[in-house]
């Protein structure tokens, strides 16, 4: 489907604050976040992996991601922070949020973010994010220069381009494309421009500002405040409304049966 993604296309806006210090294309990887978990050793800060087709792409939680080969954008970024940087707690609600403005701005579509790292059109699943992080050598210096680093990877799936044929039976009424919900053709390529731009402009803004303005340009672009929830955590089912995103990301529900719980997004699941 259409063309493959050129570097012109991921770095469209020009240079970059942080990202693009290697921008590797490739036509076929199993997971470009496993590409970069493979080779965090060997490339630097900044690197942009991007991918027509994934054989093995994942989610979270150990799901499967799956695309129709050159049908969506598949993208993993290394960044070599401080163990204790902020942004390897922040990195799925930032990617979230920058993946949601990107199709807002390259397709004109009105995108909402959806704890914990998707993006929504019409209350379907458009895009997703995998954050995850990995040790590199000792003798790699985290990006401020201040110790050794500890690799994170951000990895953002977009459909872009499917028909709803496209989507397997189970997935079928809860996931949409871009293609989808535009009334007129998507540009693959400017989307992918917009989500790097967009990654790199946030992961200046959570560097200079923390975690509070990140925060609260989410809970903006998130519409789903009041709305019934279902979620699985620690091996139970709960159900209620969500009341707030809390400062460490955590959903806050107001649990059926009474009283307030927060919920990690690392322990739990959420049903669409
Ligand atoms: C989710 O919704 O659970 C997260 C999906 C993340 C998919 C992207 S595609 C690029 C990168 N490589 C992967 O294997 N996964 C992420």
């Amino acid at each position: 489907m259409h063309r493959p993604l050129a570097i012109s296309d991921i770095l469209a806006r020009g240079p970059l604050g942080r990202l693009g210090n290697a921008v590797v294309l490739l036509g076929e990887v199993d997971s470009t976040n496993s590409y970069l978990r493979r080779s965090a050793d060997d490339l630097p800060d900044g690197t942009i992996v991007a991918a027509e087709y994934q054989t093995a792409g994942r989610g979270r939680l150990g799901r499967v991601w799956r695309s129709p080969r050159g049908s969506s954008i598949l993208l993993s970024v290394l960044l070599l922070e401080p163990a204790d940087s902020p942004i390897h707690k922040l990195a799925t609600t930032l990617a979230a949020l920058a993946a949601c403005e990107a199709i807002r701005e390259a397709a004109g579509i009105d995108a909402a973010v959806r704890w914990p790292n998707d993006v929504a059109v019409r209350g379907r699943k458009v895009a997703g994010v995998l954050a995850e992080s990995t040790s590199v050598s000792p003798a790699r210096e985290s990006v401020n220069g201040e110790g050794a680093a500890r690799g994170l990877i951000i990895g953002v799936g977009i459909n872009c381009l499917q028909q709803s044929g496209h989507f397997p039976a189970e997935l079928a009424p809860t996931a949409t494309s871009l293609e989808i919900e535009s009334a007129a053709a998507v540009d693959r390529a400017r989307v992918a421009g917009a989500l790097v731009g967009r990654l790199d402009r946030r992961i200046a803004g959570l560097a200079a500002g923390g975690a509070a303005g990140l925060l609260d340009e989410w809970r903006a672009a998130c519409d789903d405040v009041g709305t019934r929830v279902e979620l699985c955590c620690d091996g139970a089912v709960f159900r209620g409304t969500i009341v707030d995103i809390a400062d460490n990301a955590d959903l806050i529900v107001q649990l059926e049966d009474g009283g307030r719980r927060h919920f990690a997004a690392a322990t739990s699941s959420r049903h669409w």
